[in-house]
């Protein structure tokens, strides 16, 4: 499950793991489960958003603290963390072993103008140097205890760039390395290339190190996911926004009717609200209704009354009166 800013907030993350990995079983609320006797299923890991190890300390690290909140069941978890500054990483690293994650990694991909400006994200593909001080600080941070990766794009301006920039990060001892299948000058216009990520893993063997190899771009569905690691020969793979609204991507179940997916979303409403009410607007858990309201005759008109909605007491009422006027 991909790191992706203001999706994989806690309350997802709990969605994800209750509907993908449990299979949507009663396993109780949000920090009071019961899994006793049930083998999980995928996703493998799962990602929280990236967090600003500045924010942590030159801004309001309790706001931020509330977005790195993790249920057990999201076990293994790993948290992942940007900033320009290997002092501050390497706190932050120190922090996640506190917190208890299964693993940290580093973004070095995003290409959001705020973040690379801060001479963060994809824009450390330009300056090698200073990722690598990043890498060994958060090393040196989490002290030895966790497992370190980094998630990055195949390029700045061209994935020319691939060899070198994923050569030096492979040198430094990494658990994997997730690649997104674009340049940071792609941006999102390009479809993703996967013939990329087949490279990346002949780098990896050249090498012959052990770094994991997790390819990412464009995968919507699981059997998209096996044909693509299958086809490049990666370790794994990442899935960013095939996961929005379809908490049951990873499951392999059959797809659910509209009832049941406006069952799910009225208990996503529900529990965002429940962690998130003072500080984050509803409006941002809409972002995940074109996922669960979409496909059937009658979805538009729904999801764009939910989308009028301001807060799940008027999302399951709505859902309640079209559910009577459907039957
Ligand atoms: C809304 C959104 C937020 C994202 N936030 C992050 C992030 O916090 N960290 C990160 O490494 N990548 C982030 N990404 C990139 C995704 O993890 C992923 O690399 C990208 O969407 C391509 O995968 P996909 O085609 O499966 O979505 C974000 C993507 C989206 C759409």
């Amino acid at each position: 499950m991909a790191p992706m800013s203001g999706v994989t907030d806690p309350a997802f993350r709990w969605m994800m793991a209750k509907y993908s990995k449990y299979g949507g079983r009663d396993i109780g609320d949000h920090g009071k489960e019961n899994v006793a006797g049930i083998t999980p299923g995928g996703p493998d890991v799962i990602y929280t958003e990236f967090i600003s190890a500045d924010g942590l300390f030159l801004g309001d690290k309790d706001e931020l603290l509330k977005d790195m909140r993790y249920s057990e069941i999201e076990r293994p978890v790993v948290v992942q963390f940007f900033s320009p500054d290997p002092e501050r990483m390497k706190r932050a690293a120190s922090l996640a072993v506190e917190m208890g994650f299964d693993g940290i990694d580093i973004n070095m991909g995003c290409p959001d103008r705020s973040v690379c400006k801060q001479g963060a994200g994809s824009e450390l593909i330009r300056s090698p140097g200073l990722a690598v001080k990043m890498i060994r600080s958060v090393k040196e941070g989490s002290g030895g205890v966790l497992p370190v990766s980094i998630k990055t794009r195949a390029g700045y301006d061209s994935d020319d760039e691939l060899e070198d920039w994923i050569g030096t990060l492979l040198n430094e001892d990494l658990c994997a390395l997730a690649l997104h299948a674009r340049t940071r000058k792609d941006m999102y216009k390009v479809p993703a290339r996967w013939d990329l990520i087949k490279k990346a893993v002949k780098i990896r063997n050249t090498l012959g190190v052990g770094t994991l190899i997790l390819g990412n771009g464009d995968i919507d569905s699981l059997s998209d996911l096996h044909d693509k690691v299958k086809g490049s020969g990666a370790d794994g793979a990442m899935v960013g926004r095939a996961l929005l609204g379809n908490p049951r991507f990873f499951s392999g179940s059959p797809e659910p009717s509209p009832e049941e997916r406006l069952g799910v979303l009225i208990e996503h409403c529900e529990l965002f609200h429940d962690l998130f009410r003072e500080r984050k607007s509803f409006a941002m858990v809409k972002k995940h209704f074109r996922g669960y309201v979409s496909g059937w005759e009658g979805s538009k008109e729904l999801r764009s009354a939910l989308m009028e909605a301001e807060d799940p007491v008027e999302i399951k009422r709505t859902i309640e009166e079209y559910l009577k006027r459907a039957r």
